[in-house]
Parts: structure tokens; C-alpha cells; sequence
């Protein structure tokens, strides 16, 4: 394999890295990258290497790196001051613009990162509707909480509803507060939201999960199931929320959740998140006028900051401008095509998943419509194929291409060629 070239400067970074940090790095990726800067589709390591950046700071960078309506917004705002926690006018004018873009938003709560929200979301679930239990999806992931890390990756799944724990440190009662249904298995999870209406509080879903679009009419059977049973469901946007449209995935399915959580984009690359719901959900966050019993305590020092609210509004700001989601929908596309034929061209079995604004290449010969089915994926190769284009000038995360609306016809032309490389190095 082509190697890139550390210098000694970036090799004693990454040796400070291994002694003041746990695994030497911030836990979030797997390569030993330390990024010097980035601007519009491309990032420079500590080491002066260039790449053409598909992880895109895992997804809020969606204009691109130290956009200049980006930057401009945020040094103004950091000249008159970072953080105030009382509110503030601009994060009020980003509560707006997401009441008037995301369809299922009458009432914003801000809160400082996407596990925040989605935590927040069913807990205001369980407060509205008097109950405990969540159903999640096997396999969907949302953020860090003890109840959102249940069978998100199960080396062993368990029979459904059954949750299993991602990681040692939740209380063993966790579990049986999660009910744990198949992704795209229709009737499988109607039945489950059925014989578990009168203790479910809510269901939470990843509308695309990871990079698994949902199969035609599984939104909608959820939509009708909980609506029928009289349970919000809370569709977990922080990753689809303003990147599959200005709507986000409600708009580009075309389905309304009663909640949902946004994170990455609507901070512009700054700690905001948020929660975001019907008016009569919602109203749980505000004790005068709420029972006492059901009012949801909601406090946090950096929510609604004012310079992270200053980015995610230049941000949605570009997203506003005609041909912007085509843009980037043809940019994913040229790259998802040319990923398939390049995987073709190299007698490779494997299927390339998502929608054009994120996707990735899961090396495996059959079908994927759920967790399951990506258990018998080849994940060395996925490794491989990440560090082949790595040293070919390509950044990416473990399992996902972030396309961004800076991405020129020259960074695609050139990820194509990598791809071809990279393939053939992998194929040989
Ligand atoms: C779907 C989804 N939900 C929640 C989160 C958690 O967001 P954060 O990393 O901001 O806590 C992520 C992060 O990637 C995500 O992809």
C-alpha cells in the first residue's frame, strides 16, 4: 500500500496524543490523522498532506470548512461575546428558521450535541405519555445515552423485543426499558408497537438507518401504527436534518414525526443541537403548563449559544439558495455510480448503500435491508479499502462518505480515480 508521509512534527503530536489520551486519540476514528486545518471540501494534516474530505467533521460541515458566510457570522458574534445563558436573539432567529423549515417543528428545545437531543426526545416521550418504554430499531444508532446504546451493534442479537447492551457501564435495568424491533421487517414492528401499545412511551427511529434507506412504506406503517396506538414517534434527524433537504428526511420521505432530534447541521459545526416537536408534546418543557407530574426539566450551560446559533444560521442560510440539495444530490451521485462500476470493473461483491448526501460501500454479495443482514459483511475490507484511500488523498469515516456542497467535478474526478486504486489494491 502507498503510504502517506508523517513528518516529525505530526509523528511527536501523535506520540503527545498516546500519552494524555486513552487509546491515543478522541475515540471518534480509527486513523491516526491529526488535522491542521480545513476549507471548503478539503482538509491538510499536521504533516501539510491535502485530502479530499468525506467526513466532513462526521457531517455538520455540509457547505464546507471555514465557509466565509460561516466564519464572517461567527467572528461578529465572538466579538460581542461566547456564551451568556440567558437567551439570546440569534439563537431565537435559528428556533424560527427551524419552525418554518422542519415540518414536525412548532416548539424548539437547544441542547449541546445530537445525544443530548435524542435523550431528551424520549424523555419527553415518557413524560407526555405517562410511561417508560421506548422501541428502537436493531442496529440504529442514537448517541451515547444508556438508552440509546442498546443492540445499536449486537455481536449476538437476541430475539426481538430483547435489548442487549453496546458497552459495559449501563445499569442492567436499562435493558428492560428498550424494546428492540427489526429495521424495514414491516410487520414484525407493527406487531411489536401492537402488543406493547399500553407500556410504550414512544418509538424512535433513524428515518435512513445508518446507511439503510427505509423500504417503501415502513415510515408510513410506523407513522399509522403509533398514531393508532397514540404514541409520538420521534425520528432521530441528526444526522438527515437538513442534509437530505431543507426539511430533512420528513420532507424528503415525505413522513411527520411527532418529534424529532437535529444536531450536526444546525450548529454549522459548533455544539448545538436540538429537540424539535408538536406544540402538545413539547409542553412538557414548560412547567405553567404542565400537570407537575409530567413537566420535564431541561437545563444546560451552553444551550442555545450564541456563536454556535450564528453558524448554524449562515449555515441554513447557503442551504436556503436555489440548487443547492441538487448539487449536492449530483455530486453523491457521481460518486455512488462511479463507486458501483469501479466495485464491478473489479469483479468485487458489494453494495453501496444510502442516499446521495451520505453514503458508504458495505463489502458483502447479499441484500441489506437490516442490521442483520450486514453481519456477514467483510469489515477487513471495508478497513482496507478506508486506508487505500487514505493514502491516496481520500478522508472518510469508518462507515460513511459525507458529500458537501464544496465538493467540486475536480475532487469527484479525482476520488474516482482513488477509488479505482483503491480497489484494485484491495482486489489484489
Ligand atoms: C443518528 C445519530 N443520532 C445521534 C448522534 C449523536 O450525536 P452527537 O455525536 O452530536 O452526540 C449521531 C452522531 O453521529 C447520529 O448519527
Amino acid at each position: 500500500m502507498r503510504q502517506r508521509q508523517v513528518d516529525n512534527v505530526e509523528q511527536c503530536i501523535i506520540e503527545r496524543a498516546r500519552k494524555v489520551l486513552p487509546s491515543g486519540g478522541f475515540g471518534n476514528v480509527s486513523f491516526d490523522v491529526v488535522v491542521a486545518k480545513g476549507k471548503g471540501g478539503h482538509v491538510w494534516d499536521e504533516s501539510g498532506n491535502e485530502y479530499i474530505d468525506y467526513l466532513l467533521g462526521s457531517g455538520p460541515m455540509l457547505v464546507g470548512h471555514a465557509h466565509p458566510d460561516v466564519t464572517k457570522a461567527v467572528q461578529e458574534q465572538v466579538a460581542k461575546g461566547s456564551t451568556f445563558f440567558a437567551n439570546n436573539a440569534l439563537g431565537i432567529e435559528l428556533a424560527e428558521a427551524i419552525v418554518n423549515g422542519v415540518p414536525c417543528a412548532e416548539k424548539v428545545r437547544f441542547v449541546s450535541s445530537g445525544t443530548e437531543a435524542t435523550f431528551y426526545a424520549m424523555r419527553v416521550a415518557r413524560a407526555y405519555r405517562g410511561r417508560d418504554k421506548i422501541l428502537k430499531f436493531e442496529g440504529g444508532f442514537h448517541g451515547m445515552s444508556d438508552y440509546a446504546l442498546m443492540s445499536m451493534a449486537p455481536a449476538k442479537p437476541s430475539n426481538f423485543p430483547q435489548a442487549v447492551p453496546d458497552t459495559a457501564g449501563i445499569p442492567e435495568k436499562v435493558s428492560d426499558e428498550m424494546l428492540i424491533a427489526p429495521f424495514n421487517d414491516t410487520e414484525t414492528a407493527i406487531d411489536l408497537i401492537r402488543e406493547h401499545a399500553n407500556e410504550l412511551a414512544a418509538v424512535i427511529v433513524e428515518p435512513l438507518q445508518r446507511m439503510i434507506p427505509p423500504k417503501e412504506g415502513f415510515l408510513e406503517a410506523l407513522r399509522d401504527a403509533t398514531r393508532d396506538a397514540g404514541l409520538p414517534l420521534i425520528f432521530d434527524e441528526v444526522v438527515t436534518g437538513f442534509r437530505f433537504a431543507y426539511g430533512g428526511a420528513q420532507e424528503f420521505y415525505g413522513v411527520e414525526p411527532d418529534l424529532c432530534a437535529l444536531g450536526k447541521v444546525i450548529g454549522g459545526g459548533y455544539p448545538l443541537a436540538a429537540i424539535a416537536g408538536s406544540e402538545e408534546v413539547m409542553a412538557v418543557f414548560d412547567a405553567a403548563s404542565v400537570e407537575p407530574e409530567r413537566s420535564v426539566k431541561q437545563i444546560g450551560t451552553l444551550s442555545g449559544n450564541p456563536v454556535a446559533a450564528a453558524a448554524g444560521l449562515a449555515t441554513i442560510e447557503v442551504l436556503k439558495q436555489p440548487g443547492v440539495y441538487a448539487k449536492v444530490f449530483a455530486t453523491g451521485r457521481k460518486l455512488m455510480d462511479g463507486l458501483k462500476a469501479s466495485l464491478a470493473k473489479h469483479g468485487i461483491q458489494a453494495q453501496v448503500l444510502g442516499e446521495p448526501p451520505m453514503f458508504d460501500v458495505v463489502f458483502t454479495p447479499r441484500e441489506i435491508n437490516d442490521y442483520r443482514s450486514t453481519l456477514g459483511a467483510d469489515g477487513e475490507m471495508s478497513k482496507r479499502f478506508n486506508s487505500e484511500l487514505l493514502a491516496r488523498g481520500i478522508l472518510k469515516g469508518d462507515h460513511k462518505f459525507y458529500v458537501s456542497l464544496a465538493h467540486t467535478d475536480e475532487d469527484v474526478a479525482k476520488t474516482l480515480d482513488a477509488f479505482d486504486g483503491a480497489l484494485a489494491a484491495v482486489a489484489a
